[in-house]
């Protein structure tokens, strides 16, 4: 774009650098980002990008560098200069108060309207947060404390708050990890409507078909450095995974582990407060996939298999060498007790004990295994199967005594995978495994699914990638609105075809 070119970038990020202990997080970074640019930001999980958001934010300090904003030097020590400067954050760990309303979430730190003697204006507020959550195409309800909305909504209420704020430059940091496409969608029609306004955003993923949907130029990030700026037009995804990894990543999909025909779990007319009447059975070897629309009922699936959601009605039958036993886990402790483990979607608040070591983290539910006599742990186990897990799966930490919250995001996530691995699992649990982990760990993570599968472990697969669910699932069932809807051939259909069954439009087959 000439205007690009020519003009004076609206935030010049010049030879910055932030060291954490052990870490050289972000290192020597200069980046300019103009008006009416929507520019890329990708790399591998842990390779600053966050950290970089940060400091621009001003929610850390950073060590060495400047940053100009519209050509002035910009301090940037407190996150109320940023905002003062017409910069709005999205970030990935979403900073919305839970027991606030999406009303008041939206305008957290902005300034409420006000009535001509004062108080504030609560209806123009209201009507100002619906236009703006219309504009994304939202239907929330503005009055819940947040924290009883899916996660998917809380992002949406998140960019509400940015968009709201009217800023000249947005930073989204993986701002889709949770929304739908249809979601995904609005989303990209208002950062185009942004950019001609002469907004500019900095866009983050790491999926990398949106960042060549949405951007005009992708700079790539690499253990803290810039490898490189591009015009998005000159560049291959394959150049991109190239510049994040220093190697290609070519079959995305490993081939998959034959199934056996020995049933494992059988689930039969299985309902709860919104899934109603699920049955299939689960093969040794198998990975199942779920596949639906968010809000379809599948995390409540999984989560009344692993006890952590009440079954109201129905059957579940686990196999074994004495033949089926019926179960009915009432607690997770008491499904890992019986081979049933889960990686669960929100990992912040589902998962992870963000205080305390990887190692604690990943071990928890297994502590039985780490017992040494009676209640004392032998630490030494604990942390040595730590490494292994985290070296099978790519976890970058200094040490395994590091607290999970200092670990990027997606590490983060590799975390929870992690402790799910730690026992001895029969039937593996996981809901949206890769959300936000980088090319090179979702390769990692669809390997250790494959082996998994080989040694008969079978797995209950939820993700809303659809070609993930269709690379690596046998079968699959579909649900919509809590019911299962169809029970499909992974090899025998397309994506259209999935999502027809998703959406309601077309065929339907008895399940
Ligand atoms: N508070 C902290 N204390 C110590 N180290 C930290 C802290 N926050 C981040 N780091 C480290 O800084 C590095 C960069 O992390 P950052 O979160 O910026 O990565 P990222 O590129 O955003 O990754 P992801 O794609 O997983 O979100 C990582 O090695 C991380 O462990
Ligand atoms: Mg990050």
């Amino acid at each position: 774009m000439a205007q690009v070119a020519s003009a004076q970038p609206l935030v010049s990020i010049r030879r910055v650098s932030k060291r954490y202990p052990g870490v050289l997080a972000v290192d020597d970074v200069s980046l300019d980002l103009f008006a009416g640019e929507v520019h890329g930001l990708v790399g591998e999980n842990g390779a600053g990008k966050s950290t970089l958001i940060k400091l621009l934010a001003g929610a850390i300090a950073r060590d060495q560098g400047e940053i100009l904003v519209r050509g002035r030097p910009a301090e940037l020590r407190h996150v109320w200069e940023a905002k003062r400067l017409g910069l709005a954050f999205i970030h990935q760990e979403l900073n919305l108060i839970p027991y606030f309303t999406a009303v008041e979430n939206i305008f957290l730190g902005h300034a409420y309207p006000r009535r001509r003697w004062g108080g504030v204006d609560w209806r123009r507020l209201r009507m100002h947060a619906q236009k703006v959550l219309e504009q994304l195409g939202a239907d929330i309800p503005l009055d819940l404390p947040v924290s009883r909305l899916s996660p998917g909504q809380q992002t949406l209420v998140s960019i509400a708050h940015a968009l709201a704020a009217d800023a000249d430059l947005i930073v989204m940091d993986e701002p889709t990890a949770s929304l739908t496409d249809q979601e995904i969608e609005h989303l990209f029609a208002v950062i185009r409507t942004l950019q001609q306004r002469g907004v500019g955003v900095l866009y983050i993923s790491h999926r990398l078909a949106e960042i060549f949907a949405i951007t005009q130029r992708i700079t790539v990030m690499r253990n803290g450095r810039v490898v490189t700026t591009q015009p998005t037009a000159a560049v291959t995804e394959r150049d991109l995974v190239q510049w994040m990894t220093g190697r290609t990543v070519d079959t995305i999909y490993p081939p998959r582990s034959p199934a056996t025909q020995t049933p494992l779990l059988t689930v039969a007319g299985l309902s709860g407060h919104f899934c109603r009447d699920i049955s299939f059975t689960l093969h040794r070897g198998e990975v199942l996939g779920v596949a639906g629309l968010i809000g379809s009922g599948r995390s409540e699936l999984l989560r009344m298999l692993f006890g952590a959601a009440p079954v109201l009605a129905g059957s579940i039958h686990l196999h074994g060498e004495r033949g089926a036993q019926p179960i009915r886990p009432r607690s997770p402790a008491e499904a890992y007790r019986l081979g049933l483990a889960l990686a669960p979607e929100e990992r912040r608040s589902q998962g992870l004990v963000l205080t305390r070591p990887i190692y604690e983290n990943t071990t928890l539910t297994f502590l039985r295994n780490f017992a040494r006599s009676g209640w004392l742990l032998d630490r030494r186990r604990e942390i040595d199967a730590t490494v292994q897990l985290g070296a099978r799966l790519g976890l970058r930490s200094r040490s395994p005594r590091q607290p999970v919250a200092q670990l990027s995001g997606g590490n983060q996530q590799k975390v929870v995978f992690a402790r799910a691995l730690a026992g001895e699992v029969r039937v593996l649990l996981l809901d949206e495994p890769t959300r936000g982990v980088d090319v090179g760990a979702k390769q990692d993570i669809y390997r250790i699914i494959r082996d998994l599968t080989a040694q008969g472990v079978g797995v209950l697969l939820v993700s809303s990638e659809l070609p993930e669910v269709l690379g690596l699932a046998h079968r699959l069932i579909v649900l919509r609105e809590g019911r299962q809807v169809a029970t499909l051939d992974a090899d025998a259909v397309g994506e259209e075809e999935v999502l027809a069954y998703c959406f309601g439009v077309g065929a339907t087959q008895a399940p």
